[in-house]
């Protein structure tokens, strides 16, 4: 018997390495008659994320981004394409402005591979979710929601929620000089988001003080869970809700996780109906002619309401239902605040001493690479259009060129999406810029299926579009640059349509908190510069790239 079984192992074991071989030869072969690089690894997508970075086996995985260009200067190509056994095609790398551009704005050779963002579903179909026809009706809809009108609401609402943080956080009583510690300061840039969100897409009045959040918290009808309470717990569980199926939460009494489970899904159900009522009401409240309150939301379920029964492309009748309003304000949630409960930003790239901080949406990007005279020039400048005591008005937005400089250079060199997926809907081919041999430009032929992954960091580092381009230098962005090489937000139709929204409000929380406070990194006892800096720039791409670790702050109140 036992040798029956020895034997059934052998013949098992046999045949997945011969399979194995066969793989690995056909690929092989194939890598040796296209023209660009290969990089071989076992592992595909997503597995290989998880799995520690080995050479040859798995020489690609959650840290890639943080390579940058370096991967693409050894192989002496922009383009390179990886092979694994268990694929058909070949996934295609970019770091080539001339073939990302490609890939971004022709709609008919390239599409999102959409089966990859089908979990964000969680409410509903939305913008992230669709294609083709439907993700035009989608745009049609969603995009005129994100008007003037909006912006300057967000500029007054960041305002608002800054003011409630310095108060909450102890900042607004500092004298000059005086400073104050925040330890983990993530929480303040998260709840910061949440507060500015929760009020411009979800109406709801929450408070950056969640002791004070009485609008948001009275308990209507049904409801097991506030609006405010469940708004926060979803921003922090999407990730969690995507990765646990549906049995999951049906597993009673394992300590802990029985318990968080059921909240997490007590909250997505609070939320989902207090949205469904809350449009009901507008539809009453309209209706009724009463003056109801302009935001993301109302915009959205009116346009949808205008949109009924529309024709698009020519066939396709498209009407977008309640279930896609709830979909796509729960999107702006997910796309405006956090992807995870751990999701904040923090980075110090390694240069000089004295930190900066860039708030972003639902995170922090902390940057400790200006010079202690850059950010002095930053103040500077801050203070010709923001004297001391004087509240800024939208109207100053355009002229914080210097502000929206640092945002930039910080995105340039932490994309908050470190990557972006793309597939060829047919035979097509792509041209890029040779930078191992003559400088030319090549073409390549991708056949129809193929992946690609847009690689932004490395992009955002190419030394063809970037002078010094580790160096964290935010004048780039006050002269002429690559705008082709510059895509936190991606490019083509399907580049975010929340960008405005996130430029507005970091320019208020930025301008403001360098214009009133220095700001310090604090390290760890008995740690040194070097070390503390090396442990803030590290991060982890989840849904978003996120910081590894915890961020100590000290806030000083400038003279
Ligand atoms: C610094 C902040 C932000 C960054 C870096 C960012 C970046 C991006 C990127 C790279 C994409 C393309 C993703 C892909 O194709 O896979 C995207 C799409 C999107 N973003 Fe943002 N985003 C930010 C803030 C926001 C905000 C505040 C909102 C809404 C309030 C928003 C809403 C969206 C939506 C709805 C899409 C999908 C657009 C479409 O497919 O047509 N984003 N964003």
């Amino acid at each position: 018997m036992g040798s029956i079984i020895q034997l059934a192992v052998s013949l098992v074991g046999v045949f997945v390495l011969a399979r194995f071989g066969y793989q690995f030869r056909r690929i092989y072969l194939r890598s040796q008659v296209t023209t660009i690089p290969s990089i071989f690894f076992l592992f595909g997508t997503p597995l290989r994320f998880f799995v520690p970075n080995i050479p040859l086996i798995n020489p690609i995985n959650r840290t890639h981004w943080a390579v940058r260009f370096e991967r693409y200067r050894q192989i002496q190509s922009s383009v390179f394409k990886t092979e694994t056994p268990s694929k058909e095609h070949s996934s295609i790398w970019l770091a080539d402005k001339m073939a990302i551009k490609t890939v971004s704005t022709n709609r008919k050779s390239w599409a999102k591979p959409i089966q990859l963002y089908r979990v964000l579903d969680l409410f509903g179909k939305n913008l992230v979710t669709t294609e083709g026809p439907e993700w035009k009706a989608h745009r049609r809809i969603v995009g005129p929601s994100f008007s003037e009108g909006v912006y300057k609401r967000v500029w007054n609402t960041s305002l608002v929620a800054l003011e409630q943080m310095f108060q909450t956080e102890g900042l607004a009583d500092l004298k000059p000089g005086e400073e104050i510690q925040i330890e983990d300061v993530t929480h303040v840039t998260m709840r910061l988001a949440l507060v500015v969100i929760a009020r411009e897409a979800f109406s709801f009045d929450m408070e950056y003080d969640s002791k004070r959040d009485t609008n948001a918290k009275s308990l209507a009808g049904d409801h097991t869970m506030s609006a405010a309470d469940a708004l926060a717990v979803v921003s922090q569980s999407t990730l969690v809700k995507v990765l646990c199926p549906n049995w999951m939460y049906k597993i009673p009494n394992i300590p802990y996780v029985s318990e968080r489970l059921a909240k997490i899904k007590d909250a997505f159900t609070n939320l989902d109906n207090y949205m469904l009522e809350m449009m009901a009401d507008r539809r009453a409240s309209s209706l009724a002619g009463e003056e109801v309150r302009s935001d993301l939301f109302d915009s959205l379920w009116r346009a949808a309401d205008d949109n009924l029964d529309k024709q698009v492309d020519g066939e396709t009748k498209w009407s977008f239902s309640d279930r896609e309003v709830v979909g796509n304000t729960f999107i702006f949630l997910l796309a405006g605040h956090e992807t995870n409960g751990h999701s904040r930003f923090s980075f110090l790239p390694p240069t000089v001493k004295y930190p900066l901080v860039v708030f972003t949406d639902g995170r922090l990007f902390f940057q400790q690479s200006l010079h202690p005279e850059k950010q002095v020039e930053l103040l500077e400048h801050i203070l010709t259009v923001l004297p001391r005591g004087r509240q800024p008005i939208y109207e100053d937005f355009q002229k914080l060129t210097h502000t929206m400089a640092v945002l930039y250079e910080t995105l340039r060199l932490f994309p908050a999406v470190a990557v972006i997926p793309k597939v060829s809907t047919e035979d097509t081919t792509l041209k890029y810029q040779d930078i191992g041999g003559d400088n030319g430009i090549k073409t390549i032929f991708v056949p129809k299926g193929t992946d690609v992954t847009i690689d932004t960091p490395a992009l955002h580092t190419n030394p063809l579009y970037w002078k010094d381009p580790l160096s964290f230098k935010p004048e780039r962005f006050l002269e002429d640059y690559e705008k082709d090489a510059f895509i936190p937000f991606s490019a083509g139709p399907r580049a975010c349509v929340g960008r405005r929204f996130a430029e507005v409000s970091n320019m208020v929380f930025l301008s403001l908190v360098v214009r009133d406070y220095e700001v310090v990194a604090i390290p760890r006892p008995g740690e040194t510069e070097e070390a503390m800096r090396d442990r803030l720039v590290r991060a982890k791409p989840v849904l978003t790239l996120t910081p590894c670790g915890a961020v100590d702050l000290m806030f000083k109140r400038r003279a």
